[in-house]
C-alpha cells in the first residue's frame, strides 16, 4: 500500500486513477490523505466510490498527529508527496498558505514519516522510500537561448509559491543527506489534461472560451511554457519510485516548448473544429490581453536526459495527441466543470458521501 498526499487535486487526483486502473485484484492500495483546499474535489475520485483499494482521508499533511496515525495503522511502502497550495496568482495575492502547506506541511510530514521509518524492520525500512513532486518553477526563468534546467541548474525562485516549492525540495534533500530517509524527488514542467482546475492558462482558456468569455492573455503572451501530458507526469512518478537512485532528484518534461499565445490559438483552434460559435467566429477573437503577471518568469525549459537514460521514462503523448484530448475531455464534462465553477462540488462532497470523510 502507498500512501498519497493531495490525490484529490489535479496531478494527485490523476495518479490515484491511473494506479488503481485495471483489475482491482492487481493494484496495490492507496490511502489519500488531502485537506480538500478550494482545489481539491472528490468527484475527480468518483469512479473509486466503493473501491476498497482506496481509502480516503480528509486531513493536512501538517497534522502530524493524523499522519502518524495513518503510518502506523497501514504501514504504506511508501509516501508520495502531492499535497501543495500551487497556484501562483494565489501564492501573489496571498502567500501565508504557501508557506504553511508548502513549507510548514512538508517540514512536518517528513518529520512523522522520519519517526516512523526509523523504527520499521530493517527489510520495510530499506525498501520504503519518500517520493516528493515538485516544479521546474524552482530554478527560475531562463533567457530565450539558454539551455533547458539540468537537475543541476541553481535555485533562484521568483515567486512567492516557487520560493514555498524551492524550500521543501530543500527541506526534502536535507532529510536525506543528514537523517538518511529515503527520498526522491521529481522536479516537473507545467501540466495539463483532465480534472486541470479552471484557474489555470489552459482550461482557463476552454471554459472561458465556451461561456463566451473573454480569454485572458497575460503581457504580450510571449512567455514560454514546456508542457507536458498529466498522465505522462504520473507515469515518470511511477517510474522514479520503482527505479530512482535515493536522494536524487529527476527532471520531468515534455519537450514541448511553446508561448501562451500559441497555446490559446491552439486551443481556440481545436474549439472552432469540435464545438464552432454558432455566430460562426473564432474563438480567438475572443483574446485580450491583460495586465502582466508581477514578476512573471519569462520561460522554462526541462532538460528530461537524466530520467530517459537512467529510468527509460519518456513522454507518451504529443501535445498535438493530448491537447486535443483535454479539449474533448473539457468538452465530455461540462457538470464537472459547472460544479467547479460554482463551488458546488464542495455540497456534492456532502451528498456523495453523506458524512465528511476521514478516518
Ligand atoms: P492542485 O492545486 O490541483 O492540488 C493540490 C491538492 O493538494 C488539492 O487536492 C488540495 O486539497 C491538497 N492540499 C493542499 N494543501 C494541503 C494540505 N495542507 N494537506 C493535504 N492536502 C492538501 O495541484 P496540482 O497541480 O495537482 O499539483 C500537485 C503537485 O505537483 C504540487 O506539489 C505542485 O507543486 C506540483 N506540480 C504541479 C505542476 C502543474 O503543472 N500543475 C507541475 C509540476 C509540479
Ligand atoms: O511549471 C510548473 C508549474 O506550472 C507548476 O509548478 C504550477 O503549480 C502550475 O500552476 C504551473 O504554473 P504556471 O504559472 O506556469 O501556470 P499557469 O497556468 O498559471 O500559467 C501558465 C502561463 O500562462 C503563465 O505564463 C501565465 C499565463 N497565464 C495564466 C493565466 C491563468 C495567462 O496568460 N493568462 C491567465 O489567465
Amino acid at each position: 500500500m502507498i500512501l498519497v498526499t493531495g490525490g484529490a487535486g489535479f496531478i494527485g487526483g490523476n495518479f490515484v486513477l491511473d494506479w488503481l486502473a485495471g483489475p482491482a485484484e492487481a493494484a496495490e492500495s492507496v490511502i489519500n490523505l488531502d485537506k480538500l483546499t478550494y482545489a481539491g474535489n472528490l468527484e475527480n475520485l468518483a469512479s473509486l466510490q466503493g473501491n476498497p483499494r482506496h481509502v480516503f482521508v480528509q486531513g493536512d499533511i501538517g497534522d502530524s498527529a493524523l499522519v502518524a496515525r495513518l503510518l502506523a495503522e497501514h504501514r504504506p511502502r511508501a509516501v508520495i508527496n502531492f499535497a501543495a497550495e500551487s497556484h501562483v496568482d494565489r501564492s501573489i495575492h496571498g502567500a501565508e498558505d504557501f508557506i504553511q502547506t508548502n513549507i510548514v506541511g512538508t517540514f512536518r510530514l517528513l518529520e512523522a514519516v522520519r519517526a516512523h521509518w526509523t523504527a520499521l524492520p530493517a527489510d520495510e525500512k530499506s525498501a520504503f522510500r519518500f517520493l516528493h513532486v515538485s516544479t521546474d518553477e524552482v530554478y527560475g526563468s531562463l533567457a530565450p537561448d539558454a539551455p533547458a534546467f539540468t537537475e543541476t541548474h541553481g535555485f533562484e525562485p521568483n515567486s512567492p509559491y516557487s520560493a514555498s516549492k524551492a524550500a521543501s525540495d530543500h527541506l526534502v534533500r536535507a532529510w536525506h543527506h543528514t537523517h538518511g530517509l529515503p527520498v526522491l524527488t521529481t522536479n516537473c514542467s507545467n501540466n495539463y489534461g483532465p480534472l486541470h482546475f479552471p484557474e489555470k492558462l489552459i482550461p482557463l482558456m476552454i471554459v472561458n472560451a465556451l461561456a463566451g468569455k473573454p480569454l485572458p492573455v497575460y503581457g504580450d503572451g510571449m512567455q514560454v511554457r514546456d508542457w507536458l501530458y498529466v498522465k505522462d507526469h504520473c507515469s515518470a512518478i511511477r517510474r522514479v519510485l520503482e527505479g530512482g537512485r535515493l536522494g536524487e532528484t529527476y527532471n520531468v518534461g515534455g519537450w514541448n516548448e511553446k508561448p501562451n499565445l500559441e497555446i490559446v490559438h491552439t486551443v481556440c483552434a481545436l474549439l472552432d473544429e469540435l464545438r464552432p460559435r454558432s455566430d460562426g467566429q473564432p474563438y480567438a477573437s475572443q483574446i485580450s490581453y491583460v495586465k502582466d503577471r508581477p514578476g512573471h518568469d519569462r520561460r522554462y525549459a526541462i532538460d528530461a536526459r537524466k530520467i530517459e537514460r537512467e529510468l527509460g521514462w519518456k513522454p507518451a503523448e504529443t501535445f498535438e495527441s493530448g491537447i486535443r484530448k483535454t479539449v474533448q475531455w473539457y468538452l465530455d464534462h461540462p457538470d464537472w466543470v459547472a460544479n467547479v465553477q460554482s463551488g458546488s462540488y464542495r455540497q456534492w462532497v456532502q451528498t456523495q458521501y453523506e458524512a465528511p470523510v476521514s478516518a
